[in-house]
């Protein structure tokens, strides 16, 4: 049960309010500009409400790794330019490598009710990332109220994430934080039934506790992409090139064994398509699973599979999907993820985004607005499902 302080259980007018969100954007190297803002996106209704509520805005986030190296490639610039434009107001952008130091604090006491400002990368400073103590402190100095709503960074034990809230009096989580634990966790605790649960992506040990975790709760396991071929490897049959965690077969078939235990449908590829070589003009073809041949590889899920896994889909009332079919990105091959999509995009019931390569996929395909949900966390969304707690959740106080 979701049992946190939120936004809404707080007053913060004319208070200094931190609030730490996950603008860590896909950034284009050749022309410098955000190339997919749903982050940012997602996070303006908590940042609305705040500025509505007469509060003084200070946001902070993280971007890429810099390893506590400032570089102006992980910058957060370009965001509060476009934070500006989408919030109709100036995004103050403070632009100093050590992200809180006097001039910052000077200015931040000087701030108006409904003024919002953005720090630099919280990741410059190499303490962030080592939750240390310092710069948590620091992080807190400028504050009266600290709110998280970085789901994607909630599976950080850091600083601007977990280490803050010890000496913040006052901490609460954000719309979005919100949001994306009601409808995950909801999902996984109370799913309306049939639940099913579509793992795909390139490695099994990614997903060893999201699968530990889910066999337990789901109705049908349909596993695809990169992943699957560890499966059919354990299963017996030859796989050519196709990528291959030997050292997880044993894991693969306890887990097809217990999924018969317990009754839960686990469901894998019966054919694939494969291609000569890992490029999309490559010769390429569809095979059933027993008669991959050893000079190809997997690169897609085939049509009788296609049918198989959206059958299932079809018949479910809770979906949750985290990892493409294939590979998506080169066009010959993205038919398996497309489908997925769209099915799910058309059938009445909750739909669930976990994040990540699948994310992106749904919203390059255009299906983002058709499901329930598209989570904003990848890692954080994986962890959140194989049922861990999360540091930046658990950090923040209960009601
Ligand atoms: C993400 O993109 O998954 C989050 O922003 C977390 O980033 P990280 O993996 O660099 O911690």
């Amino acid at each position: 049960m979701f049992n946190k302080k939120t936004i809404d259980d707080i007053n913060t007018k004319g208070k200094r309010v931190l609030l730490r969100c996950d603008f860590n954007v896909p950034i284009s190297k050749e022309t410098g500009e955000i190339t997919d803002e749903n982050r940012i996106v997602s996070s303006l209704p908590t940042i609305k409400k705040l500025i509505a509520d007469g509060a003084k805005v200070i946001l902070c986030s993280h971007m890429g790794k810099p390893k506590g190296v400032p570089s102006k490639s992980l910058s957060l610039a370009p965001v509060a330019e476009r934070l500006s434009e989408h919030l109709g107001k100036e995004v103050r952008f403070l632009d100093y490598d050590d992200v809180v130091n006097d001039e910052v604090k000077e200015i931040v006491s000087a701030m108006k009710d409904g003024d919002v400002v953005l720090l630099q990368n919280t990741r410059f400073r190499k303490e962030e990332t080592k939750n240390e103590e310092n710069f948590s402190k620091e992080l807190a100095s400028l504050c009266d109220i600290y709110i998280n709503d970085a789901f994607g960074s909630a599976h950080r034990a850091h600083c601007s994430v977990a280490g803050v809230t010890d000496f913040v009096d006052t901490n609460a989580v954000g719309y979005l934080m919100e949001k994306e634990i009601r409808i995950l966790g909801g999902a996984l605790d109370e799913p309306e039934r049939p639940f099913t649960v579509i793992l795909g992506g390139a490695k099994v040990s990614d997903k060893i506790e999201v699968i530990d975790n889910l066999i337990n709760k789901a109705d049908t396991l349909i596993i695809g992409g990169g992943m699957a071929y560890t499966f059919i490897y354990a299963k017996g049959y030859g796989i050519g090139k196709s990528l291959l965690e030997a050292d997880k077969t044993q894991y693969a078939l306890d887990m097809m064994k217990k999924a018969e235990e317990k009754g839960v449908k686990l469901l894998i590829p019966v054919d694939t398509v494969v291609a000569k070589d890992f490029d999309n003009d490559a010769e390429h073809f569809t095979v059933d699973i027993e008669n991959i041949p050893d000079d190809t590889l997997g690169v897609d899920i085939g049509e009788k599979t296609i049918e198989l896994f959206t059958n299932a889909i079809k018949e479910s009332k809770t979906v949750i999907w985290n990892g493409p079919m294939g590979v998506f990105e080169m066009p010959n091959y993205a038919k398996g993820t497309e489908a997925i999509a769209k099915t799910m995009a058309e059938i009445d019931a909750v739909t669930i985004i976990g994040g990540g390569d699948s994310a992106a996929a749904v919203d390059q395909m255009g299906y983002g607005e058709k499901m329930t949900h598209v989570s904003t966390g990848g890692g954080a969304s994986l962890e959140f499902l194989s049922g861990v707690d999360l540091p930046g959740v658990s950090a923040v106080d209960e009601k």
